[in-house]
């Protein structure tokens, strides 16, 4: 008999892990409090927008292999194997991890365990976490320690997360025993050969939040070398493209702009500082500081560059902003450097119109007081300053003639280096970015 699996929280990763498993044959019972999400889901309506999900979602649906619920005792009556994918935000109060989601979750679900099974974390925590959860399973437990616990970080990008899941370049297991191990090798067997490491709990905790610290690390250093061009004159889009020949350095994650964002890589190595402070290990991710101020630079930085080319000053300007979602293919606006720099013109007086292909409705929620449009050239009517703040398709295929038609000035700042410069100067625009000349 196949395991049977559940799934606990319905966000970007639950939702994906959800119908990816049911995908590969899996019969998959996914849960949330949210009870408006879990009737959209039922219907095969995704609340969020990711790529390819949700043909797979009303795929399983109607297959019969994938279910939503809002019940516990459900989850607990049917899996086998339980994974937790909940959320893990910044703590209001600091740089910590909030992981009251994750205890709310292990609360509810272990008093209703009365049969052997094994719940398996995948939400990013704080190293030491899985220790104190795996104690409190066995605590809480009918079924004692019949309930094992098991850490299984993901590392799904979002905009690319059925391709990332079915797909992964590793899995890691942080196992306690070998029939743990066993488990989860024979839920993932039908991914084929995937690079799998077997380790302990803290060993599976960390490698998250080092894989996320070298991302931001290698997204600043190309950052920190555009500001170094920025004073010395030089290009760092052919700084950057030099260097990825290198095959050391590669060029993934090495494209400068206006900096990263999103649900994850910026509170993830918050986390990682205020973990390792606790630990005492604080000078050896004190870098992590750096990488985080040259990040939070580039939105002050492209501000700047805008209120230059709107003649010193946002008042009685106004600013279209190209973008609002953390990077394109994905609706999420968490910690979008896009929105913040749009936030940041209108308290200085601009008046921001802003277009998104997908992220209009999350943006228009969160940020009631900006002004949206329904297309880039709408955005841009009656513009001082073009900002170009996520890489979107549509936008770095903007024909800069068709644009002039439209805006007041034409002024384009290129906040993610994806235009041609020169073809945008000889239609007319001054064009400035991040570590151009
Ligand atoms: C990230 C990790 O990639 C993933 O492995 C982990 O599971 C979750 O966090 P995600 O947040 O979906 O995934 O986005 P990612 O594609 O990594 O991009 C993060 C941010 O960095 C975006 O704002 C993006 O625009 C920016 N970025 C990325 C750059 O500015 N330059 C780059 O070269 C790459």
């Amino acid at each position: 008999m196949p395991y049977r699996l559940t799934v606990l929280g319905t966000g970007y990763l639950g939702a994906t892990h959800a119908a990816c498993m049911a995908e590969l044959g899996f019969d998959v019972l996914a849960l949330d409090v949210d009870e408006r999400k879990i009737e959209r889901l039922r219907r095969g309506d995704l609340p969020i927008h990711e790529p390819g999900l949700e043909e797979l979602l009303k795929r399983n649906l109607a297959a019969g292999r994938l279910r939503f619920t809002t019940s516990y005792e459900e989850v607990a009556r049917f899996g086998d194997v339980h994974f937790i994918c909940v959320g893990t935000p910044q703590r209001s109060d600091g740089y910590a991890a909030d992981t009251s989601y994750l205890d709310a979750v292990v609360d509810s679900l272990a008093p209703l365990l009365d049969r052997e099974c094994l719940v398996v974390g995948k939400s990013t925590v704080p190293v030491g976490t899985a220790e104190r959860i795996a104690e409190k399973l066995v605590q809480l437990a009918p079924a004692g320690v019949q309930v094992e616990l098991a850490w299984n970080p993901e590392f799904l990008r979002e905009g690319h997360a059925v391709q990332d899941t079915l797909r992964p370049d590793r899995i890691v297991l942080g196992v306690a025993s070998e029939r743990a191990e066993k488990i989860l090798r024979e839920v993932y067997a039908p991914l084929g050969d995937v690079p799998i490491v077997v380790t302990d709990y803290a060993t599976a905790e960390l490698v998250k939040s080092a894989a996320n610290a070298f991302l931001a690390t290698k997204i600043s250093f190309i950052n920190a070398m555009a500001e170094v061009c920025e004073a010395a004159g030089a290009d760092v889009t052919q700084l950057a493209r030099a260097l990825s020949y290198d095959e050391r350095i590669g060029g993934r994650y090495l494209n400068p702009g206006v900096g990263f964002g999103g649900g994850c890589l910026p509170k993830d190595i918050r986390a990682f500082m205020a973990r390792a402070t606790e630990l005492g290990a604080d000078r050896a991710v004190a870098f992590l500081q750096e990488v985080d101020a040259i990040n939070q630079r580039r939105r002050t930085r492209v501000v700047e560059l805008a209120r230059e080319l709107a003649g010193g000053t946002f008042e009685g300007r106004r600013a279209a902003v190209l973008g609002a979602a953390f990077k394109p293919h994905s609706d999420d606006i968490r910690d979008s450097p896009a929105l913040d720099v749009a936030v940041r013109i209108a308290r200085l007086g601009g008046t921001v119109t802003v277009y998104d292909p997908v992220a209009l409705d999350n943006a228009r929620a969160a940020y009631p007081d900006l002004e949206y449009a329904e297309s880039a050239l709408e955005a841009a009517r009656g513009a001082d300053v073009v900002l170009l703040l996520t890489e979107w398709p549509e936008f770095a295929a903007l024909d800069p003639d068709e644009l002039s038609t439209v805006v007041r000035e034409r002024n384009i700042v290129d906040g993610r280096l994806v235009l041609d410069a020169e073809a945008w100067r000889s239609a007319g625009w001054t064009y400035r970015a991040l570590g151009r000349p």
